[in-house]
């Protein structure tokens, strides 16, 4: 039970954080695992400073791991690649898409996980400029990969689609105007895909994470962050394979009556703590 020998799994932005949790347990599960991120660990350090300020201080602090989770993942006996992937690139995409069918033979399971989380602001302080690459990146990306992956899912009528939202699409988020909007929206093709591919058994899930102790959350304000943790019951934020395990969940054959669905991972921070 829950085995993915066999499958063929893309990660978008696995660079780091949640990406590379997914993309190792999917490994040990038993997938080949595709790894693509706007930032590979072979660039130079300058080609960071496009991506703004949190992508220069991971790649500074080294924290783009693409060929080492290649590499760890073909430890495992499994096959990887790394591609660089900018999700709102439809042309790269597309490219990027058709070599791994070529190379890899299918490609059965489509995690979106690229996302920009760092635009905190009140209303009238937020970017118009960040506003639209959030929406460019976290929405339309999902749905960029999402049609691009569509083809060669409904012809093997086989698939798995797992979309990263967040509490922040649920609960809303003080300051994060753009980001919980854009994970609200992420529900909203979650769901409608669902319906779409239930025809051709695939399957379209959403993971809801609450705090997760990524290097980039960690690199967020800590008085916010600890007010985050006071927020959940079990007043810790969760691991990265806490989220990966659930992934690996709904990418599995065992899963295949769940599709549409919010799953949160978030230690309860929708409770009502007190
Ligand atoms: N960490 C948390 O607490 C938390 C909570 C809720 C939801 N999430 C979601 O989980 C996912 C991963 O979060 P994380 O904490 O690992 O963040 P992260 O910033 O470490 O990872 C995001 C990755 O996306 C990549 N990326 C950014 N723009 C891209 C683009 N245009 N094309 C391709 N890749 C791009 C980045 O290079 C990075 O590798 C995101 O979707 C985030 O919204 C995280």
């Amino acid at each position: 039970m829950f085995s993915l020998e066999g499958k063929v799994a893309l990660v978008t932005g696995g660079s780091r954080g949640l990406g590379r949790a997914d993309a190792l347990a999917l490994a040990r599960a038993g997938a080949d695992v595709i790894i693509t991120d706007i930032l590979l660990e072979s660039d130079q350090p300058d080609s960071a400073e496009k991506y703004g300020p949190l992508a220069q201080l991971m790649k500074r602090r080294g924290v783009v791991y693409t060929e080492q989770t290649a590499e760890e993942i073909t430890k495992l006996n499994r096959r990887s690649a790394v591609y660089k992937m900018d999700v709102t690139d439809r042309e790269q995409i597309r490219e990027v898409m058709a070599a791994v069918k070529d190379r890899f033979g299918h490609i059965d399971i489509l995690v979106n996980n690229a996302a920009a989380l760092d635009h905190v602001a009140s209303i009238e302080n937020q970017s118009d400029e960040l506003w639209e690459r959030d929406l460019k990146i976290n929405l339309t990306g999902a749905y960029n990969c999402s049609k691009a992956v569509w083809p060669y899912m409904k012809e093997q009528q086989w698939g798995r689609i797992i979309n990263m939202a967040s509490v922040a699409g649920t609960l809303g988020g003080f300051g994060q105007a753009s980001y919980s909007s854009t994970k609200a929206a992420v529900i909203g093709l979650t769901k409608s895909l669902a319906l779409e591919g239930a025809r051709y058994d695939i399957t379209v899930n959403a993971i809801v994470p609450g705090i997760i102790g990524t290097e980039a959350w960690k690199s967020g304000n800590p008085k916010m962050n600890e007010r985050m943790i006071a927020r959940t019951a079990f007043r810790k934020p969760g691991e990265p394979d806490d989220i990966a395990h659930a992934i690996v969940f709904l990418a599995t054959e065992e899963a295949n009556y769940i599709s549409g669905i919010e799953l949160n991972v978030s230690g309860g921070i929708e409770l009502f703590t007190f």
